[in-house]
């Protein structure tokens, strides 16, 4: 497969595809990391909930101009399916991580049992949960607000003790103000948590709708791979990858022994 788009020091490359059929032809054991915010398939205490509804009217009913976005892809599954089509994805991240690497899976607090089921089951050792408390949650009379979504997280196989700094348990910060992606992630939570991999490391991320992580990546001076399938999200995410000036010039191209 040819990536779509490549940056133009070569440290960053996009494909507009279904995610599985990239996945399955990238090179064993060639990425550090796996970060990835799949389609949650929530938004609904019912079945019918999570699939009547476009994904934009179910998430975001309130915001001004979501209208302008269209559906993110594969968000209508069942628990059931949802489980099992994680776990298909996420055994194939497990077979392009290098040994010791780490497999990052966003959730919210409905799919948070599911997820941890679906990375243990797609091989990877479970190690824990990071949850992004969002400080402006809206408010629910007489009951918890729903503040966190959390990131699942493990290793392809044992994870070697090393004298890389310490990471936060949690991290705090409001939902980006000016979106252009429905489900788009706050870049100050992505760039802490990307720290998890070397400096020059490459990233991988199945789901990368405006490509949020190839920004932190890059800004951090790592390296990154991405796959979206709807056209219009992956021209987002190029777009943004393509403002982001990296600095650092110790930090190859992918395409000298990167996974690319
Ligand atoms: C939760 S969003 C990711 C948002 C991203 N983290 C950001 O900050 O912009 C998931 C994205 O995955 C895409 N997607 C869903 N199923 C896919 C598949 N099977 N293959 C590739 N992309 C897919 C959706 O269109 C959507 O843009």
């Amino acid at each position: 497969v040819t990536p779509y788009w490549t940056s133009a020091d070569g440290r960053a490359v996009v494909y507009v595809a279904e995610a599985l059929a990239v996945l399955r032809e990238l090179p064993a054991e060639s990425v550090d990391a796996v970060f990835a915010d799949p389609p949650y398939s929530s938004g609904g205490a019912f079945r019918a909930d999570r699939a009547a509804t476009g994904t934009v009217g179910k998430y975001l009913s309130t915001e001004a101009g979501a209208d302008r976005w269209p559906d993110i892809a594969g968000d209508s599954r069942d628990q059931r399916s949802y489980s099992y089509w994680c776990a298909l994805w996420l055994s194939e991240c497990l077979r392009i991580t290098r040994s010791g690497g780490v497999g990052m899976v966003w959730t919210d607090w409905r799919q948070l049992p599911t997820t941890s089921d679906s990375l243990q089951a797609g091989g990877w050792v479970w190690r824990g949960v990071v949850p992004w408390a969002k400080p402006d949650a809206r408010p629910r009379p007489g009951r918890f607000r729903n503040s966190c979504e959390y990131v699942v997280w493990g290793s392809a196989g044992s994870m070697p003790i090393t004298d890389a700094a310490p990471l936060p348990g949690f991290y705090d910060a409001t939902a980006p103000r000016h979106r252009v992606h429905p489900t788009q992630k706050p870049l100050s939570v992505i760039r802490g948590m990307v720290r998890i991999v070397p400096p020059g490391g490459v990233i991988l991320d199945p789901f990368c709708g405006s490509g949020t992580t190839g920004v932190a990546a890059l800004l951090e001076g790592r390296r990154f791979i991405g796959i979206e399938s709807i056209a219009e999200y992956a021209d987002i995410a190029t777009r943004r990858l393509g403002e982001t000036r990296s600095d650092d010039p110790s930090v190859p191209s992918l395409f000298d022994g990167g996974g690319a």
